[in-house]
């Protein structure tokens, strides 16, 4: 009897998708993220901010406690979850900066004085996706930790046009507005609720909702049929005193005297709860209604309200998915890059062996280099293998046949423009691929 299957009675092993909302990223556009993040190493080098990296998982009360109980973020949108060996309650990080300062308090790091600090990585938020808006995404963020001046505001707003300008980023506009202090919120609030409770019947569910909780964020909603209301509300600007003024138009002139067009837009109130005086957001028309590519302010009660000791901070991140999408609108995304500078052909057996060693010799001088490995652990006909040297965009390809073998030598053939080949000894194939980059770059 013959071991054979019967087709009909195998069943296909269904595949496992990814999350929902949750991308991966694929070698086609990995290209772009490194780029990015190069603009984002040096950027972040010519303002003397240090890298800081927190773990993605916490201890939900950080951003509990750190983003606020009453917001979309904490009561919808975290990715909770109990530690099944201790109980532990513990969250997907939704967003850097409450995870930032646990580590700076934990960590004693403001010791030495203040600090300039960023970082970037995978961000969890359960929301409806949609274009730019993602359960997993990334974000990049600076945080200032330790000082109180407008100086500090303006600097990092600074670094955020810089960014846009180095990206070629068009049709970015920056929002500005204080939300001044803790008291003079609570007066504006006060005559908010009053007013709004004078017009509740304008109100949706929502909105009636946040009256109870967290009045200050109807004024985020785009609700159309409340715009009006919404429009004629209290302004906190009206509430606010004179050192809070003072820090807001110092913010503004140094915009102003570093030429930063900016729109002061007394709505703006951001969506966590940490935020004292300046906050601010970028936002293109260009990419739907996901528009805010990166947001932030000033957060002065945030370590203190972390346990530690009370100094004043201010930061802001951006999605860099919606920067890449960005760039995509605005025709500055990189050239895709070629895989290697050279690709090596051989015919298997002692041509392999020697096509390695080249391979290896050529890396050893610092050249990219792909070797050919047939897929069947066979070899492959000298046509096919040209294919895929083309494929991958080197500039070179090095041949190593039996004929080639036979006389100690290799092919080295130019594969962009003259198609130029000729024949090298195996002992002088790095060399000449060395002479042949560099003539070319010259
Ligand atoms: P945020 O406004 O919640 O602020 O997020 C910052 C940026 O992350 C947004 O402007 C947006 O570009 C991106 N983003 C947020 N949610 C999503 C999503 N679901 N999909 C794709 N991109 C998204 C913060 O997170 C604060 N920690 C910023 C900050 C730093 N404030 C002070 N320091």
């Amino acid at each position: 009897m013959t071991d054979q299957v019967n087709p009909a009675k195998v069943q296909k092993i269904p595949k496992i998708n990814g999350v929902r909302g949750m991308n991966d990223l694929l070698p086609a556009d990995a290209a772009q993220w490194t780029h990015l993040e190069h603009v984002l190493r040096d950027l972040t080098r010519a303002y003397g901010y240090e890298f800081l990296r927190t773990p993605i998982v916490e201890a939900t009360a950080v951003f509990q406690r750190g983003i606020g109980e009453v917001t979309d973020i904490v009561e919808k949108e975290m990715y909770s979850f109990e530690d099944r060996l201790n109980g532990e309650q513990l969250t997907l990080r939704p967003e850097g900066t409450a995870a930032l300062v646990r580590s700076v308090i934990e960590n004693n790091l403001l010791y030495e004085g203040p600090k300039r600090l960023w970082y970037t990585g995978p961000m969890f938020r359960h929301e409806r996706p949609q274009r730019g808006r993602y359960r997993q995404f990334h974000q990049f963020g600076i945080e200032a930790l330790g000082f109180a001046g407008p100086d500090i505001d303006a600097e990092m707003i600074l670094m955020g046009q810089r960014l846009w300008d180095e990206l070629g980023l068009q049709g970015v506009r920056l929002e500005i507005n204080s939300l001044g202090q803790a008291n003079e919120r609570a007066e504006h609030r006060t005559a908010l609720v009053a007013y709004f409770e004078k017009n509740q019947e304008q109100l949706d569910e929502d909105s009636q909702r946040r009256l109870l909780t967290n009045p200050l964020r109807i004024l985020d909603s785009k609700n159309p049929a409340m715009q009006d209301l919404i429009e004629g509300a209290p302004k906190l600007l009206d509430f606010l005193g004179e050192e809070s003024l003072k820090h807001f138009e110092a913010v503004q002139a140094l915009l102003k005297a570093n030429n930063i067009p900016c729109k002061i837009n007394p709505r703006l109130v951001r969506g966590l709860d940490y935020y004292n005086l300046t906050v601010f957001e970028w936002i293109t028309e260009e990419l739907g209604a996901q528009g805010t590519i990166a947001g932030g302010g000033r957060y002065d009660p945030l370590i203190e309200r972390m346990g530690g000791k009370a100094a004043p901070a201010c930061g802001w991140a951006m999605g860099m998915e919606r920067v890449l999408e960005l760039m995509k609108v605005s025709g500055s995304l990189p050239e895709p890059q070629a895989q290697c500078d050279v690709f090596v052909i051989h015919q298997g057996g002692e041509t392999l062996t020697a096509a390695m060693i080249i391979a290896e010799r050529l890396r050893n001088a610092g050249v990219d280099v792909i070797l050919f490995c047939p897929p069947d652990g066979q070899t492959a006909s000298f046509k096919s293998q040209m294919k895929k040297a083309d494929a991958s965009g080197a500039t070179y390809a090095v041949i190593i046949g039996p004929d080639e073998l036979a006389k100690d030598e290799a092919q080295l053939k130019e594969l962009r423009s003259s198609g130029e080949q000729k024949a090298v000894a195996l002992d002088s194939v790095v060399e000449a691929v060395i002479d042949a980059i560099v003539g070319a770059t010259e």
